[in-house]
Order: C-alpha cells, then sequence, then structure tokens
C-alpha cells in the first residue's frame, strides 16, 4: 500500500507515468468513468478548501466511484477531541483511499501510520501540499512541453505558502531549472527550503524583492496569496498583503510564452484584467487539478490503463 504525502514519494520516474495518464485522461475521460466502480473516496478536510476537496470529489465521480467525508473540524468528531489517528482507523473501514487536509504538519502522516487505506496529504499546514504540485507540473508540461531548462518565478508569500515548497521540492530533480524567489523579506522561503532541497541539487536561485525586474527573465510565473491564516497578528497581513499585484502592465515586460500560474484562491494578487491575456494559466491548472487527480487514484488503488 502506498501513500502520497509528501511530492518526492514519487519518483522523477513515477511522476512522469502519473502525469502522462492524466494527460490521457484530459484528452478523453470517456474510458475510464467506471475504473473505480464500488470505491469510495473519504475526503476528510479539517480546514477550508474549494478546489481540492471538489476535484478530488469530481475525480472520484468521473472515475465512477462515490465519495463521503466532512468539510470542516466542526463538523467532525474532531470538535469532540478525537484524534487523527483513531478517525483514520475508522475510516479505514468506510472507504477505500483518503485524502486528508489539516492545519498541522504532518497530520496526514500520522494517519498514514495507523491507516489500512492509501493516504494522500491534500495540504497540511505551512507544509507541503503534493497534490497541487503534481497539478502545477501537469499545467506547466501542457503549457511548455517540458519541465526542464526554465526559469521559474515564484511571487508572494514564500515563507507560509505550502504550493511553493512542494513544488521547488519537486522540481529540484529536473535539469537545467533556475528559481527566482521574490518576496518582502518577512515572506521569505524557509531556510530548510534552501538547505534540504535547493542546495544539494545545485540548483541556481536568486532572492530578489522587485517583481517588474525580474519579469523578463521568467519562463514561469507562479503568484500566490499572502496566507492570512498563518499570521500571527492581521497588522503584519495588513502591510504585506498587497505587496505583489500583477498588472496588465507588469505582463508588458514579460515573455510572450510565459505562463502565469497561480494554485488559487487569488485574493487580490494579479488583477481581473489579467485572466484575459493567454498567458493566464491559473483556471486551466484548476481544471488539470481534476485531471492529475484522477490519475492519482487510479495509481494509488494499483488501476492502470490496462484495466480501462
Ligand atoms: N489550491 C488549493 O489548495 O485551493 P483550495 O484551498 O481551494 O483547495
Amino acid at each position: 500500500m502506498r501513500h502520497l504525502l509528501d511530492p518526492l514519494d514519487f519518483s522523477v520516474e513515477e511522476t512522469g507515468d502519473l502525469l502522462a495518464l492524466a494527460d490521457r485522461i484530459a484528452a478523453d475521460p470517456t474510458p475510464y468513468q467506471n475504473v473505480c466502480a464500488h470505491k469510495k473516496l473519504a475526503t476528510l478536510f479539517y480546514e477550508p478548501s474549494t478546489r481540492t476537496r471538489l476535484s478530488f470529489e469530481a475525480a472520484m465521480l468521473n472515475l465512477g466511484g462515490s465519495v463521503l467525508g466532512f468539510a470542516s473540524a466542526d463538523s467532525s468528531s474532531a470538535a469532540k477531541g478525537e484524534s487523527v489517528a483513531d478517525t483514520i482507523r475508522v475510516i479505514s473501514g468506510y472507504a477505500d483511499i483518503a485524502a486528508m487536509r489539516h492545519p498541522k504538519e504532518g497530520a496526514p502522516r500520522r494517519a498514514a501510520h495507523y491507516s489500512k487505506i492509501p493516504v494522500i496529504n491534500a495540504g497540511d499546514g505551512g507544509h507541503q501540499h503534493p497534490t497541487q504540485t503534481l497539478t502545477d507540473l501537469l499545467t506547466i508540461y501542457r503549457r511548455k512541453g517540458r519541465l526542464d531548462n526554465m526559469t521559474i518565478g515564484l511571487c508572494g508569500d514564500l515563507k507560509f505558502g505550502r504550493t511553493v515548497h512542494s513544488l521547488i521540492k519537486s522540481l529540484c530533480r529536473y535539469p537545467g531549472i533556475r528559481f527566482v524567489l521574490i518576496s518582502p523579506e518577512e515572506l521569505r522561503v524557509p531556510d530548510y527550503v534552501i538547505s534540504e532541497a535547493i542546495a544539494p541539487a545545485g540548483i541556481p536561485y536568486t532572492e530578489v524583492t522587485s517583481l517588474e525586474d525580474a519579469m523578463p527573465e521568467l519562463d514561469i510565473l507562479y503568484m500566490t496569496r499572502v496566507q492570512r491564516e498563518r499570521f500571527f497578528n492581521e497588522e503584519d497581513y495588513i502591510r504585506l498583503k498587497d505587496t505583489y499585484i500583477l498588472t496588465t502592465d507588469k505582463m508588458k515586460l514579460a515573455k510572450p510564452d510565459m505562463a502565469v500560474l497561480h494554485p488559487l484562491p487569488r485574493v487580490n494578487e494579479i488583477a481581473l484584467s489579467v485572466d484575459d491575456d493567454p498567458r493566464a494559466a491559473y483556471f486551466e491548472q484548476a481544471q488539470n487539478g481534476v485531471y492529475v487527480r484522477m490519475a492519482l487514484i487510479m495509481t494509488l488503488l494499483g488501476l492502470t490503463d490496462k484495466e480501462v
């Protein structure tokens, strides 16, 4: 039995296979519509979500399976003090696979320890978000035709943005990658991401504060919102929240084939007028999340194209 708790749980080759399956599903989902008949997905969400929870549910329904779960800690027995370990022991008897989002870093890993079914980390605190990374990789691949030899700018809240940490970890495995880390001083990428991922891989990177200066060299711009829910005080959030706003004027500085990604939700960091720019890839990115999660559910349940 396998879980997906960290983006590195899948090798580069396995990640490539999963993205290829997601791409085949995107091209024609029809042959996959019954592959998970009689299988159940549990979505255990202790923190708010729109895309991750609903794209997991859409993915399982598209595969012919069923879904059950809860959308907040308040609507589960966590509100009465039940532990993650006890919850997953019980859910192991109700479902075939589980996706868990939790505000505490490491909670899905603890759940996996006690689980009899595959557990997927659907985001743990400010730590990791591996299924968002698979979604991001599929979007980059479908836009650029490759995952290597690119300059990738990550902009905004690089400290608390778990999607950023997971994407950096994963991309460090591809040749020719270079990072431009664009953030205010207070929201720099954590030291452990540099010392455990970027530095050991020998990946060139720069840390800068100006989005405008970075724009001309980027192949991918990954925008993020400032993560209000992880700040200790509201004053700091208010001071930092509008540091970066991507506008059509700033887009004029970018390469004609640059792609703008954002894990969403967007607050104020991308002007609505940018949505009409063909380089804006964030809504197709959200759609790719369904295909990638279909491929992931199949992979963790040991189902392949041969079953189709
Ligand atoms: N990208 C992402 O995780 O969105 P949600 O918080 O809506 O799931």
